[in-house]
């Protein structure tokens, strides 16, 4: 199964993908993730992509597509969730003309619907794992230990995108340039919209009852 997840940032597209990986075996693909594990790492891409992150642009469509094309192409069988990816109608495009050359689709594109007050409080509360990349809430999913990983034990950090002042570039880039892809995939695909307000369960069942009859 190979499924599209967009969403404003902090619709919750990660966690949400977390539920979906486990119950379908998926592989989960974040561009995000992928894109702080390469500044981590310290490589020339992650290099390139840091200032556009931390100022809440997009990262440019040619290095986002050779990337995220490249993990795809390593993906196995079974399937994976892109999530963060695409974010452009030039992505967009150039995700299908790959899936067309292997002669594949996507088989449904969820679209987590949050509004935008609840975007800022889950943003400016999320905390991460720099190790494993594991994503908590002061509030709504609080760590055993203030502070640190359940997993591994990591000082937990905040991202340096995730302040009241970026999340405004983040979601302007997000309604000018990413909200029209949801357009673009209902021309052509199973779009699932979800309201994605609720607790992260309730929204994870609604995502479960919606996707069953693809399993
Ligand atoms: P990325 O990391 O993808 O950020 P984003 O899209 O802004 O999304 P977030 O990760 O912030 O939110 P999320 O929807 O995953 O929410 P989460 O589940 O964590 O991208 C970062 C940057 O990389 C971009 O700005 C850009 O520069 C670059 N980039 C990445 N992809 C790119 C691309 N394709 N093209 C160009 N540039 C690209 O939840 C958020 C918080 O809320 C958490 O604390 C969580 O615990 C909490 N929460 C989640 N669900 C609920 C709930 N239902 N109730 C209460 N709390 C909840
Ligand atoms: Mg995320």
């Amino acid at each position: 199964m190979r499924i599209v997840l967009l969403g404003a940032p902090g619709a919750g597209k990660g966690t949400q993908c977390k539920y979906i990986i486990e119950k379908f075996g998926l592989l989960h693909l974040s561009s995000g993730d992928i894109l702080r594990r390469h500044r981590s790492q310290g490589t020339e891409l992650g290099k390139k992509a840091q200032s556009y992150m931390d100022s809440g642009a997009l990262v440019p469509d040619n290095i986002i597509i050779d990337m995220m094309i490249d993990e795809i192409g390593k993906a196995p069988a079974s399937g994976y969730v892109l999530d963060g990816f695409p974010r452009t109608e030039k992505q967009a495009q150039d995700l299908d003309k790959e899936l067309n050359k292997k002669k594949q689709k996507i088989d449904a594109v969820i679209n987590l619907q949050v509004n935008e007050e609840i975007i800022v409080r889950r943003i400016t509360g999320r905390r991460i794992c720099p190790k494993c990349a594991a994503v908590y809430h002061i509030e709504n999913l609080k760590p055993k230990v203030e502070g640190k990983c359940d997993k591994d034990g990591s000082s937990l950090l905040q991202r340096p995108d995730d302040t009241a002042e970026v999340v405004k570039t983040r979601l302007k880039n997000y309604n000018e340039l990413t909200a029209p892809l949801v357009d673009y995939y209902k021309q052509k695909n199973n779009v699932i919209d979800i309201d994605a307000n609720e607790e992260a369960e309730d929204i994870r069942d609604l995502m479960f009852s919606k996707l069953a009859p693809l399993a």
